[in-house]
């Protein structure tokens, strides 16, 4: 269905668990504790809220954390989900750490495409940047995933001095693999506000420096906001998720339902709908009340370029990104 500024909402992202195996500091420092279990939605919850949605036209929707994958049973949910009638698509967004693993349940569930967040390359980088040391599992994720077949995607969120000058090597990742590589623009949500942010103005005039054949791509290759470039020969494509640089409110198609049920209207503002309510002590319709709440609040755009105006202070991994 179409929200007040005429943009047809037609996808929306999930976030299953608030917890995280990694500890990027821009999306979930050191010491940041977790919601209980209890408040969770539990899967059943969530296919009922999926089963309203694609009642109003919501037909795609996208897992995401916290780190999906260590939820128990999200392959399940993925099956359970990717099984309604109606719905087109399930993809997930994860940090690769575990997604070996669950490769083949995934597949089998129905996957239909996965986004997996890389910042480095560097193995002394990566501890750094994500606390953790498990570069090498999230490179043999990726490569997994791209030998089952499924659409990757790489995340990228490059800050300046730290990991700015590798975005080369990262994006030489789709010269030769069916994969494509996306910059994101740091936003100002939890610690992303602390700044370090590298425009995709810069970088891309830094690759069209580097590569004058670069060449704009026009392809559809998800849901979310990026755009696209290629470079002649190269197997997969170079994409830019510029939420400052780039605005692309115009083109809004999303609802986000953080891992306890808040249904949010945009990412930039702290405004959201009590699903969790809805689901344990609201009637037949209540549900679908929180949907169309939700879709008729949607703002016009974010304003992350003006930091006090920004009401979201919830950190990333708890909403999803
Ligand atoms: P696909 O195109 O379907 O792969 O989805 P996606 O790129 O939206 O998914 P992903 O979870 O990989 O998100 C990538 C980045 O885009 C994350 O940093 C998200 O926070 C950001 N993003 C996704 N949707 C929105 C949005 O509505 N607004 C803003 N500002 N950022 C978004
Ligand atoms: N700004 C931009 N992207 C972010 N992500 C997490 N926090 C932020 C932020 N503040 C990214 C992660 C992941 C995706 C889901 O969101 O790196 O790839
Ligand atoms: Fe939509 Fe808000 Fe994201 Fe803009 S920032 S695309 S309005 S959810």
């Amino acid at each position: 269905m179409k929200d007040s500024y005429g943009r047809e909402i037609n996808y929306m992202r999930i976030s299953i668990t608030d917890r995280c195996n990694l500890r990027c500091r821009y999306c979930m420092p050191e010491g940041i504790s977790c919601v209980p279990m209890d408040d969770i939605l539990t899967f059943e919850e969530i296919e009922r809220v999926c089963r309203e949605a694609v009642d109003l036209g919501i037909t795609r929707f996208k897992i995401t954390g916290g780190e999906s994958l260590v939820r128990l049973g999200c392959a399940s949910l993925i099956g359970m989900i990717r099984k309604l009638p109606g719905v087109q698509q399930v993809t997930m967004t994860t940090n690769g750490v575990e997604l070996k693993k669950y490769l083949p349940e995934l597949k089998a569930a129905g996957l239909d495409a996965v986004n997996i967040s890389l910042d480095t390359l560097d193995p002394e980088k990566f501890p750094a940047i994500t606390g953790c040391n498990r570069l090498a599992r999230v490179l043999e994720s990726i490569r997994a995933a791209v030998d089952a077949g499924l659409p990757v995607k790489i995340n990228t969120v490059l800050q300046m001095g730290i990991n700015d000058g590798e975005w080369e090597q990262l994006m030489l990742l789709a010269k030769d693999h069916p994969l494509d590589v996306r910059f994101i623009e740091l936003m100002p949500i939890g610690y992303g506000a602390d700044g370090g942010m590298v425009s995709s103005v810069d970088l891309m005039d830094r690759i069209r420096r580097k590569y004058p054949q670069v060449q704009n791509d026009k392809a559809v290759h998800g849901n979310g906001p990026a755009v696209y470039c290629r470079i002649p020969g190269w197997t997969g494509s170079v994409g830019f998720i510029s939420a400052i640089h780039g605005k692309f409110c115009a083109q809004c198609n999303r609802l986000r339902m953080t891992a306890v049920g808040e249904v949010k209207p945009c990412l930039c503002y702290e405004q959201s709908f009590d699903m969790r309510r809805a689901l344990r002590c609201g009637g037949e319709t209540d549900v679908r009340e929180v949907l169309l709440r939700a879709i008729g609040a949607k703002p016009q755009m974010h304003c992350f370029e003006e930091r006090e105006a920004v009401t979201e202070k919830k950190l990333m991994a708890k909403i999803g990104g």
